[in-house]
């Protein structure tokens, strides 16, 4: 298998070059700061599980590229799972709607392709299971440990909830929680997954780093 060496800061791991020049380029709106503290979450996590990484909300794979090079370089492999129809607020007359990104012939948003697109440029698609479904119906079937949970799918509360009461059951003792889009005074933002993110603290996870409006935690030892 080729080396791909990583760049580090400090203590903090930081993605290669091409990695990062592979999600700036990728569609999303996931910011640069969030996504190096999301890798640097998804190396910690890899290193001491050894477990596959899992994202819920693949979009069109900008995230997806980080966890995915971690995973590769720490021999193990990002799943992703998605039913690539978009978010509410991703669909026509919204907010986040990108037109570009409907399929013409179904007349409803399709991701995937544009998500395999990025991952076979970004030259990571052999490093990532895309897991095309419902959140809380693949989580039910699922039966194996993963090492991360990142939670970035639907942000109502009904999605968000069914999330982490869907994966965090699949989460390693040792593995990490990590939940986007978290932001304690709503006028920055919808509510759900700082409800998630609240929970997870009053229910045994303990705050690990706080970058933008992701947050990444971990089990407190009992
Ligand atoms: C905010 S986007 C994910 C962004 C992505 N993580 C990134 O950084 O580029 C949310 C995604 O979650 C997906 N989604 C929403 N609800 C879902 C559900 N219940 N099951 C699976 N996917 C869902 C949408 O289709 C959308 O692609």
């Amino acid at each position: 298998m080729a080396h791909h060496p990583r760049q580090t800061t400090g203590t903090v791991p930081r993605p290669a070059p091409e990695v990062v020049a592979s999600f700036e380029a990728a569609t999303g709106f996931m910011p640069l700061d969030e996504g190096l503290a999301l890798y640097a979450a998804a190396v910690d996590a890899a290193a001491r599980t050894g477990l596959p990484l899992l994202e819920i909300g693949t979009y069109c794979g900008r995230s997806a590229i980080l966890l995915a090079a971690a995973a590769r370089d720490a021999g193990t492999v990002a799943l992703t799972v998605d039913h690539h129809r978009g978010s509410e607020e991703q669909q026509p007359g919204w907010e986040y709607h990108d037109a570009s990104l409907v399929d013409p012939e179904v007349g409803r948003m399709d991701t995937l392709p544009r998500f395999r697109r990025t991952l076979h440029a970004a030259g990571l698609e052999d490093h990532v299971i895309a897991l095309v479904g419902r959140s809380p119906q693949v989580a039910a079937v699922w039966g194996a440990p993963v090492g991360l949970v990142f939670i970035d799918g639907g942000h109502t509360d009904e999605h968000a909830t069914a999330d982490y009461e869907g994966w965090v059951p699949h989460l390693a003792g040792d593995g990490l929680l990590v939940v986007h889009d978290v932001f304690p005074d709503p006028a920055d933002g919808g509510q759900a997954p700082y409800r998630v993110y609240r929970r997870a603290l009053a229910e045994g996870f303990a705050e690990v780093s706080v970058t933008g409006s992701l947050r990444v935690l971990r089990r407190r030892a009992r």
